[in-house]
C-alpha cells in the first residue's frame, strides 16, 4: 500500500499548525497541489494525515468501530466536559439512542418567536426565553461568547511557535460558570428539553451535553448556513421565481449544505494501521478529514467547485455529502437544523426579496465555523413595497 505523501517533520520545530490556522484555504490548496488530496504533516504537534477525497472521507467515517478513536477529547476537553463527542463508538451507542429520543420536532414548538440562531438554541436547549428573561439570556450569551474564544484558541498545554493562547483562561472561567448555571437550571426545570435531559441522564452528563449544545458552535453553524443561503440567492438568476417550487427549494438547500459546510472537517485517531483510499495510515497517527474538499471532489461531483443546485434534481442516485458527518457517528441534529433552516428561509422568502453584491468579494473565516470575515450585508426589501 502507498505511503501517505508529505512530511511529518520533527516535534515542535516541524509543526505546521500556525500555517494551518493563519490561512486554512491557502495551506490546504498548497498541500493538495504538492502532494494530492491526501497528505501528512505535523499538526498540533502530532503526525497527522489529512484526507480530502470523497472516497477517503467515506471510507474513514464508515470504518470498523474499533479501528478509530474520535480524536476530539485531546483537542478540546479543556473547553467542554465529558460528552458524546469524546465517547467511544460503543459508549456513544447508548448516548445517541437517548439523545435522539429527546430530540423531536416538538423541541422547536416554543421557538416561533425566536428570531436568531442563538435565541433559538437558548430556547430549545435551556428553556430560556429571551423575551421574558432578557437579562439572564444576555448574561448567558456573554458567557457563551467568552467560551467560544477558548474554542478558537489552541489547547493551553500545547505551546506552539507563533500561536498565542489568548482568551483561554477567560474561556475556562466561562465554561465553569455556564456549567454551574446549567446545573441550577436542571434542578428547577419542570418542562422542555432540560427536563427530558434530567430524566434521561445523570446530573453531570446532562449538564455536559447541555453545555455542548448551547455553546456558540451550534448557533454559529446554523447562522453560517442561513448566511450562505442569503448570499447565494443573490447570485442566482431569477432566484425568487424559481425557489417557490418545493423541489428547487430542497435542491438549493442541499447544495448549500454541500458547497458551504459550516464545519470544514473533523478528527479521528488511528487505533491500528489502516488503509484509506489506497494509503496506509500508521497506528496512533491523528487524522483530519476535510469535509469541504470531499464535498467538492471533482471525481464525484461534476464541476464540484461550482454551486449548481440542479445537480440534486432528478431521480438519479445521488452521492453522499459529509456536512453532518455520516454513518454511526453522524450528527443527531440534522433534522432539527433542517427544520430551523427551512422555516427561517421560507419566512424570509415570504416577506422579502433582497439584494447584495457580496457574492463576488465574499471572504470566509474558516475556523472553527466557516463564516463571513466582516459579517454579511444585504438589503431587504419588504414584499408589500415592491
Ligand atoms: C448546522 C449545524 C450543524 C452542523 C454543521 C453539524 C455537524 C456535525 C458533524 C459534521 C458531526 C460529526 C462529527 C464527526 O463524526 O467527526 C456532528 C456530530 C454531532 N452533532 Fe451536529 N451539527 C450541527 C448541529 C447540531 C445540532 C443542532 C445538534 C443537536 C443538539 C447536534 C448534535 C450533534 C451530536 C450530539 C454529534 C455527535 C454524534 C456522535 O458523536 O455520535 N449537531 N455534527
Amino acid at each position: 500500500m502507498a505511503r501517505v505523501p508529505g512530511k511529518i517533520g520533527y516535534p515542535l520545530i516541524g509543526d505546521e499548525s500556525y500555517e494551518f490556522y493563519k490561512d486554512y484555504h491557502a495551506y490546504i490548496s498548497k498541500k493538495f497541489e504538492h502532494y494530492g488530496n491526501i497528505f501528512c504533516s505535523r499538526f498540533l504537534n502530532k503526525p497527522t494525515v489529512f484526507i480530502g477525497t470523497h472516497m477517503g472521507v467515506r471510507q474513514l467515517l464508515n470504518s470498523q468501530s474499533n479501528d478509530l478513536e474520535m480524536g476530539y477529547k485531546s483537542f478540546m476537553d479543556h473547553i467542554f466536559s465529558d460528552n458524546i463527542l469524546f465517547a467511544s463508538d460503543f459508549e456513544a451507542e447508548n448516548l445517541r439512542r437517548d439523545l435522539i429520543s429527546i430530540f423531536s420536532p416538538q423541541c422547536l414548538e416554543n421557538c416561533e418567536e425566536a428570531s436568531f440562531a442563538t435565541e433559538i438554541c437558548q430556547t430549545v436547549f435551556l428553556d430560556l426565553d429571551a423575551s421574558t428573561a432578557k437579562e439572564t439570556a444576555e448574561a448567558i450569551s456573554k458567557l457563551t461568547t467568552s467560551h467560544w474564544h477558548g474554542l478558537i484558541s489552541v489547547p493551553v498545554n500545547l505551546r506552539l511557535p507563533g500561536i498565542k493562547q489568548s482568551g483561554y483562561s477567560k474561556a475556562i472561567d466561562a465554561k465553569n460558570q455556564l456549567l454551574k448555571w446549567i446545573k441550577d437550571r436542571l434542578k428547577t426545570s419542570i418542562k422542555g428539553f432540560p427536563l427530558r435531559m434530567k430524566e434521561t441522564f445523570d446530573e453531570e452528563s446532562a449538564a455536559s451535553h447541555l453545555l455542548l449544545f448551547s455553546t456558540s458552535l451550534v448557533p454559529k453553524a446554523i447562522s453560517s448556513l442561513i448566511c450562505s443561503f442569503l448570499l447565494q440567492a443573490t447570485a442566482e438568476e431569477n432566484f425568487f421565481e424559481k425557489i417557490s417550487d418545493q423541489k428547487v427549494f430542497d435542491a438549493f438547500i442541499k447544495e448549500i449544505y454541500r458547497y458551504y459546510p459550516p464545519i470544514l472537517g473533523g478528527r479521528r485517531i488511528a487505533k491500528k494501521d489502516l488503509i484509506i483510499d489506497g494509503y496506509r495510515i500508521p497506528e496512533n497517527h491523528s487524522i483530519v478529514y476535510l469535509t469541504h474538499s470531499a464535498n467538492r471532489d471533482q471525481m464525484i461531483f461534476e464541476n464540484g467547485n461550482t454551486f449548481n443546485y440542479e445537480r440534486w434534481l432528478g431521480d438519479k442516485d445521488k452521492p453522499c455529502i459529509f456536512t453532518f458527518g455520516t454513518s454511526r457517528r453522524n450528527c443527531i441534529g440534522i433534522k432539527m437544523v433542517s427544520i430551523i433552516l427551512e422555516t427561517t428561509c421560507k419566512l424570509l422568502l415570504k416577506e422579502f426579496t433582497w439584494t447584495s453584491n457580496a457574492v463576488n468579494d465574499f471572504q470566509y473565516k474558516p475556523l472553527p465555523i466557516s463564516r463571513p470575515v466582516d459579517g454579511y450585508k444585504c438589503r431587504f426589501i419588504p414584499k408589500g413595497t415592491i
